[in-house]
């Protein structure tokens, strides 16, 4: 085991939350050594969650920063490349879908490494999203894919992926589980002087929401136009654009904007939340796991099984539709368990120790092409599945 050595990439919010269960799963079977590209680099969206989390600290950090997506990804590109060459690690894993993701897995394929993608099989259907085209080119390099739902298996399929293709069950969902006390809860709310279900949880961050001022004007008349406190989270970027639109007289007193917030806070804050409004993807999905509703800032979503149960709806950025949404939240009538039993770390451990297990007996060469792993061999049974 001491020549397996796996390179995760990381470098933006949700990866280091995501890494907190899968850093620990791949430890358990590999070496591991974390790159982290530092697309994220203020401290409240990257190092706060390093010091909540007690993450490993990254054995390299490329420090990239913002740039357009070209320069960004292409940085990156040429700091993973480097870092392969000198690791020589057996795998590259690479978590969901942003620049960071994409750079690891295109870096990885150049180079003939194997990937294994985490959060693989997410589709919206709607390639204007960066993120969309993101997923797609990394599935399809990907030797290893780690589903975190039976849709995003079914996506997989539809484009002719089944080779390597694992459900796992979603990582955040172990990691909210086993985080979130009640404790943590009360504090959280005291902190904020709020009562459960006595108030809404805003985010929005997305360059379709925050980049056009007549969208983020429609978002915070909506906002404010609420009867009851509404706690907005901001990302610098809709901070500086509420800032660069003048649009800060919006922003009522019964809306609570401030910067970003830690992981546990979070999750207090939509657990108790009466609606959640969002544009983020996994915050969707956070909603869905404590059975709050969630209204949808975005025209699409790859987190399609809230939708389709009833739990969450999108309404673009036009402030009525958002506003109708608010006052009568989507709740559906079940509330099945998409997302696991909150055992997908350990999933991901057994498929991985499988998958390395192969390559070390020559059931396939580094390249990318190991011969398929057929699910039964790498899953539990189908009693053990969520
Ligand atoms: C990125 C991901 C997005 C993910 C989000 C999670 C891509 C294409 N997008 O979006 O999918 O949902 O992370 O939070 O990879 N900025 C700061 N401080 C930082 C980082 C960025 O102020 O630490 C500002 C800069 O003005 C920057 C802008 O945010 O230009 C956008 O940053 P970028 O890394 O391009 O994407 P995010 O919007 O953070």
């Amino acid at each position: 085991m001491a020549s397996r050595i796996v390179l995760s990439i990381v470098g933006n919010r949700p990866q280091y939350i995501k890494a907190a269960i899968v850093s620990r799963a791949v430890r358990a079977v590999a070496g591991e050594v974390l790159l982290d590209t530092g697309q994220h680099y203020d401290h409240e969206l990257a190092g706060v969650f390093y010091d909540e989390l007690d993450l490993p600290r990254p054995d390299i950090e490329l420090g990239v920063g913002s740039a357009s997506h070209a320069r960004q990804t292409a940085a990156m590109l040429t700091g993973i490349a480097a870092a392969i060459a000198e690791v020589t690690p057996q795998v590259v894993l690479v978590y969901g879908d942003t620049n960071s993701t994409l750079a690891g897995a295109l870096a990885a394929a150049k180079l003939n490494v194997p990937v294994a993608h985490v959060e693989a099989g997410l589709r919206s259907f709607d390639r204007r999203m960066p993120e969309e085209v993101n997923r797609v080119l990394t599935d399809h390099v990907a030797s290893l894919l780690f589903c975190p739902t039976d849709s995003a298996v079914a996506n997989l399929a539809r484009e002719g992926i089944v080779a390597g293709v694992v459900q796992t069950g979603d990582v955040m969902f172990d990691l909210a589980m086993a985080t979130l006390t009640p404790e943590r809860e009360e504090t959280v709310l005291a902190q904020y002087g709020l009562r459960p279900g006595g108030y809404v949880l805003a985010t929005a961050h997305r360059p379709a929401t925050t980049d056009e001022p007549a969208h983020l004007e429609a978002v915070l008349s909506a906002l404010g136009a609420l009867p009851e406190t509404v706690i907005f989270p901001a990302h610098p970027r809709t901070a500086a654009s509420i800032e660069r639109f003048g649009l800060a007289e919006l922003v009522t007193p019964n809306v609570r904007l401030s910067g970003p917030i830690g992981y546990t806070e979070s999750l207090a804050l939509t657990k108790n939340a009466r609606v959640v409004a969002t544009d983020s993807g996994g915050l969707q999905k956070e909603a869905y796991f404590f059975a709050v509703p969630c209204v949808t800032m975005r025209d699409s979503s790859e987190w399609v099984e809230t939708i389709q149960s009833g739990w969450n709806v999108l309404v673009g950025t036009d402030r009525e539709a958002l506003a109708a949404a608010l006052a009568e939240p989507p709740r559906g009538a079940q509330h099945p368990a998409f997302y696991g039993r909150g055992d997908a770390g350990g999933r991901l451990a057994v498929a991985l120790d499988a998958f390395l297990t192969r390559t070390e007996t020559g059931a396939g060469a580094p390249g990318g092409h190991v011969e398929p792993l057929q699910p039964d061999s790498i899953q539990a049974t189908e009693d053990d599945r969520p």
